[in-house]
């Protein structure tokens, strides 16, 4: 008998599900198709029923029924799809974190050694066991928040050994633990100690060797970039970007975070998926990301964990038409956490988007910004059913109810998973 289950007693069930099959923009990102008594059927991996529970339910007989969960009267939303995240790493910066407390500038300590360069050290003197192991974890955490699918860069490597290995853990982890993982290559996250003065010669490795292999043994579906001053300039970030291109990956890219150089216009050029970070984004930069249907993805856990009151200009974007998405950055320096529900509150408290938009911007949009929005990213017949059973029956508490994890289960491609 095939294996079968029935989420019911759902008091509200955001389901994301809308006629238009696109990432969602301006008043969209308030549609959260909520269908209140609802229940969902799942056969496999898949859901294969939702609505109203007595409609759901008609003809079934319960014995087919493999697995039942009861969600109480509470609310269920689609999993969360993280947009950006580093989880390959190993060790961890508190040292930094203090550092800027007393007063240093993440950018300060880059430059004098610590930050990714400092990770990068940590992970070449790592086994993959280790890494592996650390990894897990973090996925774990990750799960435990509700968040169902990640990107996952590479980028702590910075070397053609190490940035390989960083995504064969990728590839070696993902189905072997439930948190599926778009896998990015992010070679190009810093120059490495041993090219600081011979930064060009990093470059060719990239292009001439990393690329390749990378694109040949299918170990990315994205290109990512630290497009930045004092890390790849607009020119540098071009010719690395186009050369992913020409190898068929896709382009993701950390541009205008602390200086507008001219990232999201570059990002615009590229037909980039999308621009991340954007705190310090042009009108320019904004405009040209919609006349190419570049997705944002928002990070305000970083701008939190950076101790800045400067956040990205969220609403700018959406005024702009722009289908927002929003992500923990997790990373071990500048945004350490796996919350979904923190950075939703401060999507909504910093960003001054509304918990509507939130939730859009971290379930279907993310799905569209990874090409997963045929099987992910909203509560769907025929879609994969991730699901979040939440101990609220009001998806405005998540927001409200702040850096509390208020997720009760997880379902993961039908299974309960936490
Ligand atoms: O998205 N800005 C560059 N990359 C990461 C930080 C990585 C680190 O500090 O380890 C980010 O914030
Ligand atoms: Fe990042």
């Amino acid at each position: 008998m095939k294996y079968r289950a029935l989420v019911y007693n759902i008091g509200q069930l955001l389901t994301l599900k809308s006629p238009k099959n696109a990432p969602r923009t301006g008043r969209e990102l308030s549609e959260l198709g909520i269908i209140e008594g609802a229940a969902i059927l799942i056969e496999g991996e898949r859901i294969i029923r939702i609505g109203a529970e007595k409609d759901v339910i008609k003809g079934i007989r319960r014995n087919t029924i493999s697995k039942e969960f009861n969600a109480k009267a509470m609310m269920v939303s689609p999993g969360f799809v993280d947009p950006h995240t580093h989880p390959v790493f190993f060790g961890t910066r508190e040292e930094e974190f203090c550092m800027r407390l007393a007063g240093k500038k993440y950018m300060e300590i880059a430059a004098a050694g610590g930050g990714i360069r400092n990770s990068s050290r940590r992970f070449r003197n790592a086994s993959k066991d280790d890494i592996t192991k650390q990894t897990r974890l973090v996925l774990k955490r990750l799960l435990k928040h509700g968040i169902t699918t990640i990107e996952a860069k590479s980028g702590y490597g910075l070397s053609f050994e190490s940035e390989i290995r960083a995504l064969e853990i990728i590839r070696d982890l993902d189905g072997k633990q439930p948190v599926d993982m778009v896998p990015t290559f992010l070679g190009a996250h810093e120059f490495p100690d041993e090219y600081r003065e011979n930064r060009e010669e990093y470059i060719r490795i990239i292009i001439e060797e990393m690329l390749p292999y990378v694109a040949k043994n299918k170990l990315a579906e994205y290109c990512d970039i630290f497009c930045e001053v004092g890390v790849f300039d607009i020119e540098q970030s071009r010719r690395i970007l186009k050369a992913a291109q020409e190898h068929g990956l896709k382009i993701r890219m950390h541009a205008d975070e602390i200086e507008p150089i001219g990232g999201g216009e570059l990002a615009g050029e590229l037909k980039a998926a999308t621009a991340d970070h954007l705190v310090a984004i042009s009108d320019e930069g904004i405009r040209k990301m919609a006349e190419n249907g570049v997705m944002p993805v928002l990070l305000p856990a970083t701008t939190f964990s950076l101790n800045s009151s400067k956040y990205a200009p969220a609403r700018k974007m959406i005024d702009a038409g722009l289908a927002v998405c929003v992500s923990t950055d997790c990373n071990p320096g500048s945004s350490y956490t796996e919350s979904a529900s923190f950075v939703i509150s401060l999507a909504c408290l910093q960003l001054k988007m509304s918990p509507e938009e939130a939730f859009t911007a971290y379930t279907i949009n993310p799905a569209f910004s990874l090409n997963r929005q045929n099987r992910i990213g909203s509560i769907e017949e025929g879609k994969l059913a991730d699901l979040i059973i939440w101990e609220t029956p009001n998806y405005r508490e998540i927001p409200y109810h702040v850096a509390v994890n208020l997720v009760k289960n997880v379902i993961k491609r039908g299974k309960k998973v936490v």
